[in-house]
């Protein structure tokens, strides 16, 4: 059987972080879906069409160097915006939240469109402010020559445009738990999480 936790959110509200701890404190798989639309987007700025490269795309496009760039998640958030590109990238997340054993899965539309049926879904947020500030000092700990203005118009642009758009826009889904990590500490937002899923799992 198969148990999937859907994380949705906007940009940098934690819920990777949330979803890597998640997924290793229960020993699931983990997925990081904006991934695909960051290695999509990487493509298109190299010149490519974007429903081709969505439909080209392969594993090891995951690990290309420079995804976590600022411009990689404009192109990104905008090839997200293409109900096409959506589509190509439909079956490979949902083969790998439905293989046996957990899943952990982190993106826009996982709770409403890729896996409605996950048995635990959380909606992860923080204020614009505090996700940048976040995105800024992971971006310059890892070496990226941002400012942090730049961060902020960053966030703020992709999350417009990712709630706006008509194909699978960011929002919560119905039956999701929102978890707003403004003023907590990681610990304390991962404690949150583990304590939902173990409530949903009747593991708790
Ligand atoms: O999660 P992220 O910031 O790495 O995602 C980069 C962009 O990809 C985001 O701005 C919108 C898009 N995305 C999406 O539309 N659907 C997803 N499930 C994940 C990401």
């Amino acid at each position: 059987m198969s148990f999937t936790v859907a994380i949705d959110g906007p940009a940098a509200s934690g819920k990777g972080t949330i979803g890597r701890a998640l997924a290793a404190h229960f020993g699931f798989r983990y997925l990081d879906t904006g991934l695909l639309y960051r290695a999509v987007g990487a493509k298109v700025m190299a010149g490519a069409d974007p429903v081709e490269a969505a439909r080209a795309l392969v594993a090891e496009d995951l690990e290309a160097e420079g995804l976590r760039r600022p411009e990689v998640a404009q192109a990104a958030s905008r090839a997200a915006a293409i109900p096409e590109v959506r589509a190509a990238l439909v079956d490979f997340q949902r083969a790998f939240a439905t293989r046996a054993g957990g899943a952990v899965l982190d993106g826009r539309d996982i709770g409403t469109v890729i896996c409605p049926e996950a048995q635990v879904k959380l909606f992860v947020t923080a204020t614009p402010e505090v996700r940048a500030e976040r995105r800024y000092l992971e971006l310059v700990a890892t070496g990226h020559e941002v400012s942090r203005d730049e961060v902020l118009e960053d966030v703020k642009a992709r999350d417009a445009r990712d709630s706006a758009r008509a194909a699978a826009p960011l929002k919560p889904a119905e039956d999701a738990v929102r978890l707003d990590t403004s003023e907590l500490s990681i610990d304390a937002a991962l404690a949150a999480a583990v304590a939902i899923v173990e409530e949903r799992s009747g593991s708790g």
